[in-house]
């Protein structure tokens, strides 16, 4: 396509590790087959349906692995190929590729991990290697074909590296990224290597949208972004720099009214004659999988010999159609398991078979769309079972192939798509006793119950298909990118670090106010651990060496560890919130009226809560108590917080006592005293045309409250709302830009440079 022809359309560029055909060398012919599993079903109704819609994205592209490994001969070929036939760009990936990371690390170390399967998780630093090399060779791909108002979708655990590496070199691209499979809890997530696990959700978080098919994936993600990277979401939502991070839950749907349809096309019903005849008057139990260990096949063979074994009347009267889809056979784990199921099912037919019955029909192959919904459509059951299973497509396609409403799905509580199909029989996929009884009431249901279920789960599954699910994550990526958007908005850009400069340089008489932790110095586990660097207190002398200029460090800290730190300097002290002030070149003054006798009857609740957390502690200050717990296990000290802060008002409610929760700390300090209180002096009697005021808590905000219209106000990090004009991402950048402002006015640099 010229650039001509796609000028004004909108793209989207689909990345998944399996393209949606798979490419095989036959006698030196190439074959492109359709690829099994629910990105390359799933995805390519979807973008089927773009073709009939007025829609937003009128040009997709696919980027991905063909499957195998093309010698160089072929690589063109596939390349123009897969262009013109699928409007997909082909990633070779070399033998080493396929067996490091793809069977290595993708299927050996994160498919079971993730899956729960920990004795099967491998641990490989060369695999580690070449994870990050192939989601590289991705990104480098990708980076010549986006064009500026591309969507990118990036599908699954292949590539969970690859949002923050496009990020990394197109920062205003919009990602979305979709996690096909489960996301483990903080217990099993941490058994990858730190460096790993924290790469991982710092690659994931290169999205501006991350969306999993369950609540449970979400909270888990969430959970393990708080206690790993140190984010604390907020309602999904996590903060990074300047941007904003949206994590959703958006089940997949499937192609409906495919199914529906073609499920009742008249040679379908043909055929579902043709197989019930075949297979006498026997119910008709389908179990149908990629040869996977998470799928359950194993315990659902022990559990179907149980069955027979403990409900013999139901001895001829019962098939199980077994199909099992060749998939990743050269993983150990899948050949392994290939020989148990063959050997489980040749023990079950020898057990209980006759010359006129075969309890198991067994098939190991590949299905097309028309043989698989005839294997829907002809089965009076569908038994899915998974130990551990993402979604489960087939399970709704299933459904959705029932076109007279009857047929019973047996489903694993362990399956995503059991949060949606509430109508099945649910069942514990681990017992075999479970899963028997299961039948059981499958094979007892009446008609009439199996067309109400059904019919519940079908209008459903034909609301929610996958059109629907993909609209509405395209929406929400929107939605994030927007957020982002405003976000951004409020960073100090180099546009207003100019406009700063250019006004500070011109200005005659300047203020400071700064605040100290977590605006001067990064916040460290104990307080008297986050000292002052040497660059700092170079700047800051820099800054007050000019006679124009007042600066004024505003903290919460105790008189006695800014007098340590800054008493050589000519500035200004502001400690305990404003309940002491030191003006340059004067001593220490505390503001009248401060009483401090309610601190030894508020000691011991304090003292309980140390107790209790362990890593927490308290801080006495002349006129505060503060409880810290930075250190502590982070969601039980936030919980905690939250109690003591309650206990706290209660107490105070009739006296002059003011209660506060700052960065991971909670504060009880004396009443009518605040920054803004405190700085007052500085600020009245308009002395000064240039006023700075930088902070990153919320005590800061009442600092930011009192300051005149001209001033330029910035808080540092963006949790929370703030009053600030601006917001900037950390202390290196407030240091920075503290820095360049320090200059000399004839050395002064552009803020961009
Ligand atoms: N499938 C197929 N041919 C087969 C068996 C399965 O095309 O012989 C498709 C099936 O229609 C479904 C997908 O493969 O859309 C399997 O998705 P599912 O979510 O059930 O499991 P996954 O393989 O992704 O773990
Ligand atoms: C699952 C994964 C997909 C994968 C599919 C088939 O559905 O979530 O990402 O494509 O299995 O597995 P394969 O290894 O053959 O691509």
């Amino acid at each position: 396509m010229s650039e001509a022809d796609v000028a004004g359309k909108k793209r989207m560029i689909v990345v998944s590790n399996r393209l949606p055909f798979t490419v095989r060398q036959e006698a030196g012919i190439l074959k492109f087959i359709p690829s099994v599993g629910g990105i390359a079903t799933g995805l390519s109704s979807y973008l089927e349906s773009l073709k009939d819609h007025t829609h937003e994205f009128q040009d997709c592209l696919w980027v991905g692995w063909p499957g195998s490994s093309i010698g160089e001969e072929k690589i063109d070929e596939v390349r123009t190929r897969s262009l013109a036939e699928f409007n997909a760009v082909p990633i070779f990936l070399s033998e080493e590729n396929i067996e490091d990371f793809y069977q290595g690390f993708c299927n050996e170390t994160i498919w079971p991990l993730f899956h729960y399967f920990q004795v099967y998780t491998h641990f490989d630093d060369s695999h580690w290697a070449h994870y990050i090399e192939v989601n590289r060779a991705f990104c480098r791909t990708l980076i010549d074909l986006i064009r500026p108002d591309d969507t990118l979708w990036i599908h699954d655990y292949h590539l969970m590296l690859l949002p923050a590496m496009i990020r990394q070199h197109l920062p205003d691209v919009t990602i979305g990224f979709f996690l096909h499979i489960p996301f483990p809890s903080y217990e099993i997530f941490r058994l990858l290597p730190s460096t790993w696990r924290r790469e991982i959700l710092k690659g994931m978080l290169g999205a501006d949208l991350i969306a999993f098919h369950t609540n449970d994936y979400r909270q888990d993600f969430l959970r393990c972004v708080l206690r790993i990277l140190g984010y604390d979401p907020n309602m999904g939502e996590i903060i990074v720099g300047d941007r904003i991070i949206k994590a959703e839950t958006l089940p997949m749907g499937i192609d409906y009214r495919k199914y529906n349809e073609g499920a009742a096309e008249p040679a379908i019903l043909r055929k579902k004659q043709d197989i019930q005849k075949r297979l006498g008057d026997a119910k008709i139990i389908l179990s149908i999988d990629r040869l996977d260990y998470t799928k359950g096949i194993v315990n659902r063979l022990e559990a179907f010999q149980t069955f027979l074994e403990n409900f013999p009347s139901w001895r001829r009267k019962v098939v199980l159609l077994l199909i099992v889809v060749p998939s990743r056979v050269d993983v150990k784990h899948y050949e392994v398991m290939k020989n148990q199921i063959e050997t489980l099912v040749g023990r079950i037919n020898g057990q209980f078979g006759s010359p006129e019955w075969t309890p198991i029909v067994y098939m190991y192959k590949s299905l097309t769309f028309s043989p698989l919904i005839e294997m829907y459509a002809s089965s009076h059951i569908a038994l899915i079972t998974p130990l551990r299973d993402g979604m489960n497509l087939i399970a709704k396609e299933y459904i959705a192939s029932r076109v007279d409403k009857t047929g019973v799905l047996i489903l694993s509580e362990m399956a995503g798509a059991s949060k949606e199909l509430l109508e099945a029989v649910i069942t514990n996929p681990g017992n075999r006793n479970e899963i028997a009884e299961a039948i059981l009431e499958a094979l007892q249901m009446p008609e009439e119950e199996q067309i109400r279920r059904n019919t519940i789960m079908q209008q459903r599954l034909r609301r929610y298909d996958v059109v629907r699910w993909a609209t509405d994550f395209m929406e929400e990526l929107a939605n994030a990118n927007r957020a982002s958007h405003r976000l951004a908005a409020k960073t100090l850009n180099p546009d207003a670090r100019s406009r700063i400069m250019e006004h500070y340089h011109r200005s005659s008489r300047r203020l400071f106010l700064l605040d100290y932790d977590g605006t001067l110095v990064p916040f460290a586990n104990m307080p008297h651990k986050a000292v002052p660097g040497q660059s700092l207190l170079r700047i800051l002398r820099d800054l007050s060496q000019e006679s124009c200029n007042e600066v004024v460090i505003v903290s919460g800290r105790e008189r006695d560890f800014l007098e340590q730190w800054f008493s050589s300097i000519p500035i200004s002290l502001v400690a305990e919130h404003g309940a002491w002030i030191k003006e340059k070149g004067s001593d220490w003054q505390m503001t009248p009226t401060m009483a401090a006798e309610w601190k030894p009857k508020l000691k011991p609740l304090f003292e309980r809560y140390v107790d209790r957390i362990a890593g927490s502690f308290i801080e006495e200050k002349d006129f505060a108590l503060v409880w810290h717990y930075r250190a502590t296990e982070f969601e039980q000290g936030k919980l905690a917080a939250q109690e003591l802060k309650d206990h706290l008002l209660a107490l105070t409610a009739n006296i002059d006592v003011h209660i506060l929760q700052g960065n991971r700390t909670v504060e009880a300090r004396v009443g009518g005293v605040n920054k803004g209180t405190g700085c007052v002096r500085f600020l009245s009697g308009d002395l000064y045309d240039f006023i700075l005021c930088i902070g990153d808590d919320v005590t800061d905000e009442d600092l930011f409250a009192i300051l005149p219209d001209t001033a330029y106000s910035i808080r540092v990090g963006v949790e929370g709302g703030t009053s600030a004009h601006h917001t900037i991402g950390s202390v290196e950048e407030v240091i920075r830009f503290l820095d360049q402002i320090a200059l000399p006015d004839d050395q002064a640099i552009s803020p961009a440079g």
